[in-house]
C-alpha cells in the first residue's frame, strides 16, 4: 500500500511537470575529450542542388586555412569547381570550418580531402545526383549517446546500414544525435562514426538533445542551406530534391514542437515543387506509442502539420525520438485513407529503447492507424501482429536502421534490426540482421503541380515574432485538444504505472 501511494504520488508530480518536457539527462560522466586528431568532425550534407553541390563542415583544434581539394578519380577538380561561403572562425573552443563546392557535375563519383594544420589530413567520399528519378537513402535515428561505448553501438547500427545498401544517396539521421550536445559529444559521435559519415552525404536533422539552447549551435556542425526558410534556435529548416523526391526538414525542437511561421514556410516549400513525391523528416513524431507521445507537444505536432501534410500531398514522413519503430497506415484528417500520409517512427539506432504504452490507444492514437510496430528494448523486445502487442522475438532487440528506395513511382520502405551482441567485445559473433518492416507505395508520376512561386524565406526576427502566437497555439491545443484526452487517459495510465511501472 505504501508503495502504491509512493507511486500515485509520484504520478501527480510528473503531472505537475506537464511543461518541463525536456529535461536535458545529467551530464556525461566522461571528463576527458579523447584525441580527435587534427581534423575532425568531418562532414559532407546537402546544401541547394543535389546534383551540383555539397556543403562542407569540418573542426580543427587551432586556427589554420580552410582548404578542401575535390577529385573526380585520380584527377583534381577543385580548380574547376566554386568553392564559397567559406566560414573559417572559432566556435565553442574548436575552430570551425565550412565551405560550398558548387559546379560538381551530375552522376559522378568524388572523393574529397580536407587539410589540417601541420600536414595533417582527412579523406572522404560522395556522389552526386544524376537526375534521373531514382533515390536510395537510409535512416536511422537517436543514437542518443553521452559515452563512446554507446556511441560505438550506435556507429554499429549505421554500419550495418550503409553495408545493407551500399549505393545509398544520401543518410538522414532524424535527431537526438548526442545527449547533452557538449563538445565532448560531438567528439565521441565523430570518432565512433567516423568510417562512416566520412563515405556519405548527410542529411542532418536536430533532436531536442543537439541544440544546447544556442543559436546555430546544430547549424554548426553542418554546412546546410537554411537561406530559404525559418531560422530557428535548436535546430534546422530547409529542403531539397533528390531524384524525383522532394525532401523538407522540419525543426521540432523550438516552442516546444513547431511555430506558426515553421507551418507557413513548409507549406509554401511544398507547394512550389511538382516533383513526384514529398517526403518530410523531423524529430519528434506525431504518432507513437512511446513514452513521449502522451505530452501536448506530441498532439499539437499532429494536429497543427497534418492540415499541411494534406494540403501539399505528402506522401511519407520520417521520425524519431520515442526510441520504437512505428508506422501507420496512410492517413488523412487524423482517419486511414489510401490517398494520405504514411507516418514511420523510424526505431532507433542507439541503445536507449522505449516499452510501448498501450493506454495512449484510443486516446491520441487509433488501434486501427497502426500498421506495423516493434519494440526493441531488452526484455520486450515486442511486436504487433496485428492484433496483441505481447508477441515477443529476442532478434527484435538490437539497433534499428532504415532503408528506402524510390525508383519512378514506386516507393520501397525497409526496416531492419540489427541484433545486439550476446557479449559486445566478441568480435567474432556474427551480425543477426533481420527485416522487421517491408511496404511499397505506388503512384502515378506527374501528378503533382508547382502552386506556389514566392519567397519562403523567414527571417529570424519574424520567427521571433511568431513565438506568441506559436504559443497560444500550443496552449490552446494543451487546453483545449490535449488535457480532456489526457484526463480520460488517467485512469489507465496511472493503473498501468502502478501494476507494471510503465510510465
Ligand atoms: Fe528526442
Amino acid at each position: 500500500m505504501k508503495k502504491t501511494s509512493k507511486k500515485i504520488l509520484s504520478v501527480i508530480l510528473c503531472l505537475t511537470m506537464i511543461f518541463t518536457l525536456f529535461s536535458v539527462a545529467a551530464s556525461a560522466d566522461e571528463a576527458a575529450t579523447p584525441e580527435t586528431g587534427d581534423v575532425f568532425r568531418i562532414s559532407c550534407s546537402v546544401n541547394g542542388d543535389t546534383a551540383t553541390q555539397r556543403g562542407f563542415c569540418w573542426y580543427t583544434k587551432e586556427s589554420c586555412e580552410t582548404k578542401i581539394s575535390v577529385f573526380a578519380g585520380d584527377v583534381d577538380v577543385t580548380e574547376s569547381l566554386t568553392l564559397c561561403d567559406v566560414v573559417s572562425e572559432e566556435w565553442e573552443g574548436n575552430f570551425m570550418h565550412k565551405v560550398l563546392v558548387k559546379g560538381l557535375t551530375a552522376g559522378t563519383d568524388y572523393t574529397y580531402r580536407i587539410y589540417g594544420p601541420n600536414g595533417t589530413y582527412a579523406d572522404g567520399s560522395f556522389s552526386t545526383d544524376d537526375g534521373d528519378d531514382k533515390v536510395e537513402f537510409i535512416g536511422i535515428a537517436d543514437v542518443q549517446a553521452s559515452n563512446l561505448n554507446n556511441f560505438l553501438k550506435g556507429a554499429r547500427t549505421a554500419k550495418a546500414a550503409v553495408e545493407t545498401m551500399p549505393n545509398a544517396d544520401f543518410v538522414v539521421t532524424l535527431g537526438d544525435y548526442t545527449n547533452d550536445s557538449t563538445n565532448e559529444e560531438w567528439d565521441y559521435n565523430a570518432i565512433a562514426f567516423d568510417g562512416i559519415n566520412s563515405g556519405v552525404t548527410q542529411v542532418p536533422v536536430a533532436g531536442n538533445h543537439d541544440g544546447l539552447g544556442v543559436w546555430n549551435w546544430f547549424n554548426n556542425m553542418f554546412c546546410v542551406d537554411t537561406s530559404e526558410s525559418v531560422q530557428t534556435l535548436n535546430g534546422m529548416n530547409y529542403s531539397f530534391d533528390y531524384g524525383n523526391v522532394h525532401f523538407a526538414v522540419v525543426n521540432t525542437n523550438d516552442l516546444l514542437s513547431v511555430s506558426v511561421p515553421q507551418l507557413v514556410w513548409l507549406k509554401k516549400d511544398l507547394m512550389s515543387t511538382d516533383a513526384d513525391w514529398k517526403v518530410v523528416f523531423m524529430h519528434k513524431s506525431p504518432y507513437s506509442l512511446g513514452k513521449d507521445t502522451k505530452w501536448p507537444d506530441t498532439l499539437y505536432l499532429q494536429e497543427s502539420l497534418e492540415s499541411v501534410l494534406n494540403d501539399c500531398n505528402v506522401d511519407l514522413v520520417m521520425s524519431g525520438h520515442d526510441h520504437q519503430y512505428l508506422r501507420t497506415k496512410p492517413l488523412k484528417n487524423n482517419k486511414v485513407d489510401e490517398d494520405g500520409t504514411v507516418y514511420v517512427l523510424a526505431g532507433t539506432a542507439g541503445s536507449k529503447r522505449y516499452e510501448i504504452r498501450e493506454f495512449i490507444l484510443g486516446h491520441f492514437l487509433k488501434e486501427n492507424m497502426v500498421a506495423a510496430m516493434t519494440v526493441q528494448k531488452d526484455g520486450y523486445g515486442n511486436y504487433w501482429d496485428g492484433t496483441s502487442f505481447d508477441n515477443t522475438k529476442e532478434t527484435n532487440i538490437g539497433g534499428c536502421f532504415n532503408t528506402i528506395s524510390v525508383d519512378g513511382g514506386k516507393l520501397t520502405y525497409t526496416a531492419y534490426i540489427i541484433k545486439d551482441k550476446t557479449d559486445p567485445n566478441d568480435e567474432t559473433e556474427e551480425d543477426v540482421i533481420t527485416v522487421i518492416d517491408q511496404f511499397t507505395i505506388e503512384k502515378e508520376q506527374g501528378e503533382n503541380e508547382i502552386e506556389y512561386t514566392g519567397d519562403k524565406t523567414t527571417s529570424k526576427a519574424a520567427y521571433i515574432a511568431g513565438a506568441v502566437p506559436s504559443l497560444l497555439g500550443l496552449v490552446s491545443y494543451t487546453l483545449i485538444n490535449w488535457l480532456p484526452r489526457f484526463l480520460v487517459m488517467l485512469p489507465k495510465l496511472v493503473y498501468v504505472y502502478i501494476t507494471q511501472d510503465v510510465f
